[in-house]
């Protein structure tokens, strides 16, 4: 079987974190050349070069802020010259602080939008004004979270931010399908650095909580969202536009914690 992105391109930004970087090793893996972005310049300086090991000539590290439209824009022109016009585009960069509604200050709500929502709305920005351009038929997949219909404590801003990002895309979809540019969201369940299976007194309580209301009985892993993202990248999901895809194991489906009631009288 052909690998599934054979010939493509891709810019993922957030390439020095968790899911960026498992989204751009299973990328090259399916054949694709991938531009790394990030504000952590020592980090994807760090990932390019370990992916590189193995996929030497289609890698390539980008460093900058995607909350300010010069770094956005620059993230694709930057990775046109490296390895030619991405026609794909994953936004997995992102902050998630906590903090209650009644202590948020002003600057650390615009700083969740500012990266979340803006970041994600330039770089879709950028590279949608060259598709069209260029006349490419990109696929854009941007990384929401469950946490945007599904509200917890501290979570005001991130959440709030994610919503946005869900709207933003149903939209772009709207007005880039006549262009033939795709627009989708993958909103990831709780993704730690290690898979957890059972709850134990010494993670988190967060922690401890989703395990308990996940069906699938685990946390997730940074490559299960990859693989999401290479569905919604690749052209397995061409009549795909303006979906948002939850890849939590469930978390959000419903109630897992409570019993059957057959014996409730
Ligand atoms: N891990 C999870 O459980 C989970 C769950 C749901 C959603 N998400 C979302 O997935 C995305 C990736 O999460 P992760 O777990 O890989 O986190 P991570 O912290 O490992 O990676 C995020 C990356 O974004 C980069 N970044 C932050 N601000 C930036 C900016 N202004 N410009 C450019 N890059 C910037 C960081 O340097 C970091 O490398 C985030 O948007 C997050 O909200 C994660």
């Amino acid at each position: 079987m052909s690998a599934l992105l054979e010939n493509r391109i891709a810019l993922v930004t957030g390439g020095a974190g968790r899911l960026g970087r498992a989204t751009a090793e299973l990328f090259l893996g399916e054949g694709a050349a991938v531009a790394v972005a990030d504000i952590d310049t020592a980090r994807v300086k760090a990932v390019a070069e370990d992916l590189s090991a193995t996929h030497a000539g289609r890698v390539h590290a980008i460093s900058g802020d995607q909350s300010k439209k010069e770094d956005a824009n620059r993230f694709v022109s930057e990775a046109e010259t490296a390895l030619g016009l991405p026609d794909i585009l994953v936004n997995a960069h992102g902050i998630f602080p906590n903090c209650p509604m009644l202590d948020v200050t002003v600057e650390e709500w615009d700083s969740v939008f500012a990266v979340n929502t803006r970041g994600t709305m330039l770089t879709c920005q950028a590279i949608a004004r060259r598709w069209i351009d260029a006349g490419t038929r990109g696929a854009i997949v941007n990384i929401s979270s469950g946490a945007a219909r599904s509200g917890r404590p501290g979570g005001a801003h991130y959440s709030g931010s994610k919503a946005a990002v869900e709207i933003l895309t149903n939209i772009f979809a709207t007005e880039l399908g006549q262009h033939g540019i795709r627009v989708n969201a993958i909103a990831p369940g709780l993704v730690l650095d290690e898979v957890m299976h059972e709850t134990s007194e010494d993670a988190h309580p967060y922690v401890n909580l989703t395990l308990e209301a996940t069906p699938m009985g685990r946390t997730g892993a940074a490559a299960d969202i990859a693989e999401a993202a290479v569905f919604l990248a690749s052209n397995r999901s061409d009549w795909t536009t303006g979906a948002i895809l939850e890849v939590t194991g469930g978390t959000h489906c419903g109630r897992t914690h409570m019993p059957f009631t057959r014996q409730l009288r």
